[in-house]
């Protein structure tokens, strides 16, 4: 045999490196010394929202903020003439806005001083990671929510009904502790009730207007809990119909609404605003556990506030149930949209630092023929 690697013969038609590069889900682009494109895939078009023929007479500071670490990385490149990678980088301008990507960037060698950077959406990877999570934060309260019901319900209504027959017989002093027993034993029945909801199947799911989902949401809210909050709606006209249960789905949301103006109330502070987002995000189709196929959920909803951001130190079990921060608060309203989201074959993403804090559900398009039966 001839020196070689392959034992096989090569691919009879080689592909060109161009056509793989154009190819690439990852955003690809090439500057040249002055910082200009010299070359984008698909994906940086899609990424800068930007055509390449848009794009050939621009240099990446026509699209990124002067000042950005991306041009930090880009010197680097070059007086090094080595590869630097940097994580969780924010793009924002006015046509493209996300978060979590990291970008490397190395030498072009034909190209005096070019550069070619490589960009990563990392969001994903870490929604996928939470959406483990939630999904087995919605496990443990749907089982611990039909153990109590079941364990708790019956015991209850005996001490009530006790407590209500004592009641009619006991001396007067003694009257205050026995309503006490009932007053308690309904609180506990009323938890339990909210409980419950957790224990239920799955319900009927069709075609849902998301928008008039969260008009409906918003009007509730402006009516009651959340009426001295301003609401913005930045929603996407086109956007397809939710496969879904339109109660639960109005549930879910107001749950975020209501946490949104809770954290804007509590802050006392000037400006309180909440953003309802709708939009339809290409790609969003992730591997469910255990299952073979991949779940479709393009259709985002996200509720946005820029209220103080999620306290330190709960964000790893938010939606676990119990978990609150609040002296009132019972801690299942987000254990709640977990349960929603992963009926519905969902997602949840949660990003919150002080000022800005963002749910953002992924759902699936009814009549989507890709979408897995459920
Ligand atoms: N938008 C937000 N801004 C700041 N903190 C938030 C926000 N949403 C949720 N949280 C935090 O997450 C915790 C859990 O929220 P969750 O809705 O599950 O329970 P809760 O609001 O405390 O009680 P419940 O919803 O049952 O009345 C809250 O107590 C709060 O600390
Ligand atoms: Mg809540």
């Amino acid at each position: 045999m001839s020196g070689g690697l392959f034992r096989s013969p090569p691919p009879r038609r080689a592909l060109d490196p161009g056509v793989a590069m154009a190819a690439l889900p990852m955003p690809v682009l090439a500057l040249d010394a002055h910082d200009r494109f010299v070359f984008v895939n698909h994906a940086a078009e899609y990424f800068f929202g930007i055509s390449a023929g848009q794009l050939g007479g621009l240099a990446i500071g026509d699209l990124v903020r002067p000042g950005h670490p991306l041009f930090g990385l880009i010197a680097e490149v070059r007086q090094g003439n080595l590869i630097v990678v940097q994580h969780d980088l924010a793009f924002e301008g006015p046509r493209l806005a996300r978060e979590g990507i990291s970008v490397q960037g190395a030498p072009l060698p034909e190209i005096a001083d070019g550069v070619l950077l490589v960009l990563q959406d990392t969001s994903a990877a870490r929604a996928l990671d939470r959406q483990l999570t939630f999904r087995k934060a919605a496990q443990n309260v749907t089982n611990m929510a039909a153990m109590l019901a079941h364990e708790v319900k019956n015991p209850l209504s005996g001490i009530r009904g006790a407590a209500q027959l004592l009641e009619a017989s006991v001396a007067e002093a003694d009257r205050e502790l026995t309503v006490l027993i009932r007053d308690e034993a309904d609180r506990i029945r009323t938890l339990v009730d909210r409980m419950e909801v957790f224990g239920e199947k799955p319900s009927e799911r069709g075609a849902v207007n998301i928008h008039r989902v969260l008009e409906h949401v918003r009007r509730l809210a402006q009516s009651g809990f959340a009426s001295s909050v301003r609401f913005v709606e930045t929603y996407d006209p086109s956007l397809p119909p939710v496969l879904g249960n339109r109660d639960q789905l109005v549930q879910a949301v107001l749950n975020l609404v209501k946490n949104a103006a809770e954290a804007l109330t509590e802050a006392a502070m000037a400006g309180a605003e909440i953003t309802l987002i709708t939009a339809y995000r290409h790609g969003m189709r992730l591997a469910t556990p255990g299952g073979e196929q991949r779940a479709h959920v393009p259709l985002m909803v996200a509720v946005r506030d820029n209220g103080p951001g999620i306290p330190d130190g709960i964000t790893q079990n938010l939606f676990d149930p119990f978990i609150t921060s609040k002296a009132a608060g019972s801690g299942l309203g987000l254990a709640l949209v977990a349960k929603i989201v992963a009926d519905h074959g969902g997602l949840i993403e949660m990003e919150s630092r002080p000022g800005r804090t963002e749910f953002r559900l992924f759902l699936p398009m009814a009549n989507d023929d890709s979408a897995p039966a459920r």
